[in-house]
């Protein structure tokens, strides 16, 4: 049966990195030469290349994602007394080698089906997309891939998730954005669209005004909650 809050829907938008995309599985190969730093590594790399997203914004000093990627990761090593210029080159790397996580594909096969506009909407910048959406093979399913490097600054300011109903000329309130970052979907609530928070990782619910209409645990959940099969 459809969710209440998730009716007549025309477009279901998706975040990237870690919703549409695993990324990782793109660097669990580097975790040997890591060793016991390996998680400690992605933890701090995925939390500064956020900070920097949202102090960049707030200091209006817009960069692309490559390049604060890029500089996260730097910081990280430099915190984790890491120096190896060739492991440098291959984590980032792994950016352009990302997989869909397994059930991506029929639920987006599913959504086309059904005649939703389909789109991805993401901090990264347009090459990365391009690159992850390729390795992943998911292209022709998609209408649009939306980057904040359209207008230079970063998830979660509003004017990011306008850039969506804009491109695929949908109402707000009849996108389903999903996240599987806990903020992102606060963020897309507060914005008005309506919100499944694929909380894969397990995260608290933030405490911030808005909150997510749903939350499910992967994206096989997504057809259902739309009321479809
Ligand atoms: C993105 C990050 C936030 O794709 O995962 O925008």
């Amino acid at each position: 049966m459809t969710h209440p809050r998730f009716t007549d829907i025309g477009a279901c938008v998706f975040d990237a990195y870690g919703t549409l995309f695993d990324l990782n599985a793109a660097v669990a190969p580097y975790r040997g030469e890591l060793g016991d730093k390996a998680d400690k590594l992605s933890e701090v790399w995925r939390l500064k290349q956020l900070q920097y997203t949202w102090l960049r914004s707030l200091m209006d000093r817009y960069t692309d994602f490559w390049t604060v990627t890029g500089e996260s990761l730097d910081y990280a090593m430099a915190a984790l007394a890491i120096d190896n210029a060739g492991l440098r080159d291959k984590l980032l790397g792994a950016f352009f080698e990302l997989d869909a996580y397994a059930e991506v594909p029929g639920m987006l096969e599913t959504l086309k089906a059904n005649g939703l506009k389909i789109a991805i909407l993401s901090n990264g910048e347009p090459k990365m997309l391009a690159a992850a959406v390729k390795n992943a093979g998911i292209g022709e399913l998609l209408d649009a891939v939306i980057s904040v490097a359209d207008i230079g600054i970063y998830k979660p300011h509003p004017s990011v998730y306008q850039l969506a109903v804009d491109r695929l000329d949908v109402a707000a309130e009849r996108v389903s954005f999903q996240s599987s970052n806990a903020w992102d979907a606060v963020a897309g609530a507060a914005f008005g669209f309506r919100v499944a928070w694929c909380n894969r990782f397990g995260q608290g619910r933030e405490q911030l005004p808005d909150q997510p209409d749903a939350e499910i645990k992967t994206l096989a959940e997504l057809p259902p909650l739309l009321g479809l099969s």
